[in-house]
């Protein structure tokens, strides 16, 4: 299944494939003790801030790695999760990390339309998923009508990526993305902050999008 603006699957499948049972133990402190302050230059409090805002009490969470801002932001604000990853380990163990709440898992790639019932959350996140998609911005852009056709006129869509162009990329930060890309860890080397701005204007008639370091994040509200 290739051609334009058609995902190849084996670069899909690479995007999943590092997270295994023990990358995932050392994913926290590798992402957000690391890789973000001193790589993406983007404290993780921007990200545990950008949830802070947007999460609500009936949430889909779309590419999940650990649940780790999940886990950060304040518990009051939430009640259901639906967790979706392509990755059934990603999904266990976020799963496991998040007690008190009515979670549910369901292994799905966000490229293709989830299989969910429509319009049937407030909030959907897609936190440090874009970059993980192959394709230029304008092709994975259709993660967003996927979490968009889940969630409730008004409710809220938010996430962030690390974006290559258009947005402050140190040598280091430059070092380290471009060794993702050759791993297929990220591919973001076309991605292009205009071209999310485009992508998210086109979608919705209210929407933010705010950089830190390489990091864009963006916040909408759903028609
Ligand atoms: C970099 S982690 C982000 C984790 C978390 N949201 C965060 O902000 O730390 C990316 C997650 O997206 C998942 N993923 C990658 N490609 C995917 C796809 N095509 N569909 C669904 N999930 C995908 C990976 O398995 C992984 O759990």
């Amino acid at each position: 299944m290739t051609g334009p603006g058609t995902p190849d699957a084996r670069a899909v499948h690479a995007g999943q494939a590092p997270y295994s049972p023990l990358t995932l133990r050392g994913y926290d402190p590798l992402v957000f003790g690391i890789n973000y302050r001193f790589f993406w230059r983007c404290h993780p409090q921007r990200m545990v801030d950008l949830y802070e805002r947007n999460i609500t009490a009936d949430h889909l969470d779309i590419g999940v790695g650990t649940g780790y801002l999940l886990r950060a932001c304040s518990p009051s604000a939430r009640r259901r999760i639906v967790l979706v990853d392509l990755n059934p380990h990603s999904l266990r163990h976020t799963a496991r990390g998040l007690k008190g709440y009515e979670v549910s898992s369901l292994r799905a790639d966000a490229l293709r339309p989830l299989p969910l019932p429509p319009s049937s959350f407030d909030s959907a996140a897609l936190s440090f998923l874009l970059h993980c998609l192959p394709g230029t911005i304008p092709d994975k852009a259709r993660v967003l009508d996927h979490a968009a056709a889940c969630v409730r006129p008004g409710g809220r869509i938010f996430g962030s990526t690390v974006v290559a162009h258009g947005v402050p990329v140190t040598s280091a930060a430059r070092r380290l993305m471009a060794y993702f890309n050759r791993r297929g860890i990220f591919h973001n080397t076309a991605d292009r902050l205009e071209d999310l701005h485009a992508e998210l204007a086109s979608r919705f008639a209210s929407f933010r999008l705010t950089t830190h370091g390489c990091v864009a994040l963006f916040e909408a509200t759903t028609g």
